[in-house]
């Protein structure tokens, strides 16, 4: 039914992208050797003006080459991986795009898509200028294949402070059962879904900072790396209590992207929404000034991290162009135009805080204090198979709601995708 109907209204859409792909791709005769095409999802709101803003200071630094904006919208590149993924296997890749690193760029050079710049990291005196376990995040035999831009931070909650004051919330829930409490204050004052939440990878965000609750730290990273099992009690534990989470949610949850749910926080129908950070530059652009934020309740001292960073894909048109693009994007001057209005913080360590606004100076701090693990609906935890199954399994739970049900495909979608 519903779901049948959105699966083929995505093909579709899809299908358009690509056949437009196609055609806006390489129609610049001699002089497309200047364009550098750059492929996100980056095309609204906070997201665009992180992108403006690298691409500004990419007109700085390379003035003799032009960007091409080859972004396609939606959250966390759901169409974009799609057609991404299409046009690598026709061999037409765009001059460079966007992978986070971890699992999910281990993916890109797995299958020889993208090229070694180890030998620019040492021209541009990247190794130095990065912490040594992002370093470490991106180094595959010994090789570097991707430049990071930021550092995003995913367990956080945001809040429209003035839904949450007017239901008798004073301070932040420290745990699930203080968050549950405050969730149960805003139903009685009339908001009926006071936590909103988007469709599957957005759900996979709540449950993985559900987990990190539940299991720690530890346990929970150990989920993504073969040492926990997904059969453990606490994983059961984790898929109930999100399960109780969604029943404060919107019943529309699977027809909707993250900015769908955002606004409704800003539209004061909801008091609250598990994002990234990247809601923080977003809420900036839209001027929604009202907004707060925590770490999901339990966390702790708990940075679920993830990085976008840039590749050069083999075969790129123009390569030159892109290794400018690239270089840009690790330099100190790139990472202030783009972070300062993405809502995540600098890769590299020399950054002054006081450059950026008040969320990521707050971020700037955790991240050197707190105790880091990845996120698989961001590709640092997981690859794009394991990454895909998951997404399925939690669109299912959404409307089954079969705890059993959901432990099992999670099971099953880690002995099929770990350590590949
Ligand atoms: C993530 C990406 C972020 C942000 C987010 C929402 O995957 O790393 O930069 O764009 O998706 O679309």
């Amino acid at each position: 039914m519903g779901f049948s109907r959105r699966a083929a209204v995505a093909v579709v859409g899809v299908a358009a992208l690509l056949s437009a792909a196609a055609c806006g791709g390489d129609d610049s005769g001699g002089s497309s050797s200047k364009n550098v095409e750059v492929f996100t999802w980056w095309a609204d709101g906070g997201e665009k003006a992180g992108l403006d803003g690298l691409v500004s200071q990419f007109g700085t630094d390379c003035a003799g080459y032009t960007f091409q904006n080859g972004a396609i919208a939606g959250g966390a590149g759901a169409n974009a991986k799609q057609v991404l993924a299409s046009r690598l296997q026709q061999s037409d890749p765009p001059d460079t795009f966007q992978a986070h690193a971890g699992a999910e760029l281990l993916d890109y050079i797995n299958a020889g898509q993208v090229e070694d710049l180890s030998a620019d990291y040492d021209a541009w005196g990247l190794k130095q200028a990065f912490p040594q376990g992002l370093i470490d995040n991106l180094t595959v035999d010994g090789k570097i294949y991707s430049v990071p831009a930021n550092i995003h931070r995913a367990n956080v909650v945001w809040t429209n402070k003035k839904v949450v004051a007017d239901a008798g919330i004073t301070a932040d829930p420290k745990d699930l059962t203080e968050f549950l409490a405050d969730l149960d204050k805003l139903k009685a004052k009339g908001i009926k879904a006071p936590l909103a939440v988007g469709k599957d990878w957005t759900q996979l965000m709540l449950f993985e900072s559900v987990l990190i609750t539940d299991l720690g730290a530890e346990k929970f990273t150990g989920l993504w790396k073969g040492t926990t099992p997904w059969t453990d009690p606490l994983v059961t534990k984790g898929i109930n209590d999100f399960k109780t989470l969604l029943t404060y949610t919107n019943t529309d949850r699977d027809a909707l992207d993250w900015t769908d749910a955002e606004k409704l926080v800003m539209d004061g129908k909801a008091g609250y929404q598990l994002m990234g950070d990247w809601e923080a530059a977003d809420l900036d652009a839209k001027s929604f000034k009202d907004y707060g934020y925590f770490t999901f309740p339990g966390n702790g001292t708990t940075f679920q991290w993830l990085a976008d960073s840039f590749v050069l894909p083999k075969g790129a048109k123009n390569a030159e162009g892109t290794k400018c693009w690239l270089k840009t994007v690790g330099s100190a001057a790139g990472q202030k135009a783009f972070n300062t209005k993405k809502g995540s913080i600098p890769a590299r360590t020399d950054a002054a805080p006081a450059d950026y606004p008040k969320y990521q100076q707050a971020a700037m701090g955790d991240w050197k204090s707190a105790t880091q693990v990845p996120s698989c609906a961001h590709g640092s935890a997981c690859s794009q198979g394991w990454q895909g199954a998951a997404n399925s399994a939690l669109g299912a739970f959404s409307t089954k709601q079969d705890v059993a049900g959901l432990q099992k495909a999670l099971d099953a979608a880690a002995k099929q995708f770990a350590g590949k």
